[in-house]
């Protein structure tokens, strides 16, 4: 029984479709991640979760339990859906000390001052304030008043948690610190988390299975190595990380026994690279007309190489334009025609010259198709 359960989910402002439809299991003790350009719909989505904001169609199901459903009339308001929410701007009380700001859920539930006590100081050793509790709030860094905003969130032990971009007010480095502290902390809470954020990198870091949304509708949903590795449409591929988009002019050919021929430019004449059905990635092989290749799934060879690469691999022919030194690697760009580059990323141990002639070897698996 998945925690949350999301079914054709729908919310409009006015004539905009905000949300359009979408399901979603969250299982639980999972930590499932909205992903998404700016206005995609994911904040409207978590804040339906969380009963802030109303839908226009579908339901709700967290736990067992219907926590919206229109057509029956049920809408369990905000405080009786038991969840835990962090948001970007953490909302944490300045005139108040870490102290009161934790206990404030507990002490609205009329807690006994024990109990309130004993939850206060288990949650701040878990977020790594013990002993923090009489400062003023506001005199904590940004980082710490984000780990108050998570203590107060949990503090009453809520079955969900969501969280809202809550790490993008803070700078690089204590983010990425805290993405993973965040991670190791849920695992440890065993609570399911629906988790936002625009930042890809941080939903790779993060999440057990991420929901990459467009347009208030979902366009994967899958394991961050899913998505990354094997987009499932244009958007994502072009959304997530660095990519090789190439535009054919062509559409590419049935070859006989259900591959494709997809035809590339040369400085040599046509190149042609033979691949085989799985790699259409939307609608039907005709209207493929874009090739998708992570950098770093090419690697550079001297020319040649393609007898020796072995049957599943690939090989195109370029010059290399420019190398780029960025610290623990090379980045390339390999021109296979005038005006057409590949990016490639490469290992400090083997180097290119500007201006050589190389073959680029890619195996099948590793390049897809889009519409
Ligand atoms: N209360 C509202 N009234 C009108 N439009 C809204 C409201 N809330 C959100 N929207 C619009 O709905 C779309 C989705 O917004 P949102 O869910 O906040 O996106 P995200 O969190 O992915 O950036 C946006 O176009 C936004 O402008
Ligand atoms: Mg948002």
């Amino acid at each position: 029984m998945p925690d949350i359960q999301l079914r054709n989910l729908t919310k409009r402002f006015g004539s905009l479709t905000a949300v359009d439809g979408i399901d979603l299991n969250a299982e639980h003790g999972e930590m499932l991640t909205l992903l998404g350009p700016s206005g995609c719909g994911k904040t409207t989505t978590l804040r339906m979760v969380a009963g802030l904001e109303t839908p226009d169609e579908g339901t709700i199901h967290i736990g067992e339990a219907v926590a919206f459903d229109g057509s029956k009339g049920i809408d369990v308001p905000a405080e009786r859906r038991n969840l835990g929410m962090v948001f970007q701007s953490y909302a944490i009380w300045p005139h108040m000390t870490v102290f009161e700001n934790v206990s404030y859920p507990l002490r609205m539930r009329s807690r006994p001052k024990k109990e309130i006590n004993e939850r206060v100081g288990n949650v701040l050793k878990l977020v790594g304030l013990d002993g923090m509790e009489d400062k003023s709030a506001t005199k904590l860094s940004g980082g710490q008043q984000q780990r108050v905003a998570l203590a107060r969130s949990l503090v009453f032990e809520p079955r969900l948690l969501l969280l809202d971009e809550p790490l993008s007010n803070l700078d690089a480095k204590l983010r990425e610190h805290m993405r993973v502290e965040l991670r190791v902390m849920q695992k440890r809470l065993g609570v399911t988390a629906l988790y936002v954020t625009h930042d890809q990198e941080e939903a790779l870091t993060l999440s057990d299975r991420l929901i990459v949304m467009n347009q208030g509708a979902i366009e994967q949903i899958g394991t961050p190595r899913e998505v990354y590795e094997c987009p499932a449409t244009r958007f994502v591929a072009e959304f997530m990380g660095k990519a090789n988009l190439l535009d054919l002019d062509g559409k590419p050919e049935a070859l006989d026994g259900g591959g494709f021929a997809v035809l590339l430019p040369g400085f040599n004449g046509t190149q042609t690279l033979r691949l085989g059905k799985e790699a259409i990635r939307t609608n039907s092989g005709d209207g493929a007309h874009c090739l998708f290749i992570r950098p770093e799934k090419i690697r550079i060879a001297a020319p040649g190489a393609e007898t020796a690469a072995g049957e599943a691999m690939h090989a195109l022919r370029g010059k290399v334009r420019a190398r780029t030194y960025v610290g623990d690697h090379y980045e390339y760009l390999v021109a296979i025609n005038e005006g057409m580059d590949l990016r490639v990323t490469a290992g400090l141990d083997e180097q290119w010259a500007e201006g050589a002639e190389v073959e680029l070897i890619i195996a099948g698996k590793d390049m897809f198709l889009y519409a």
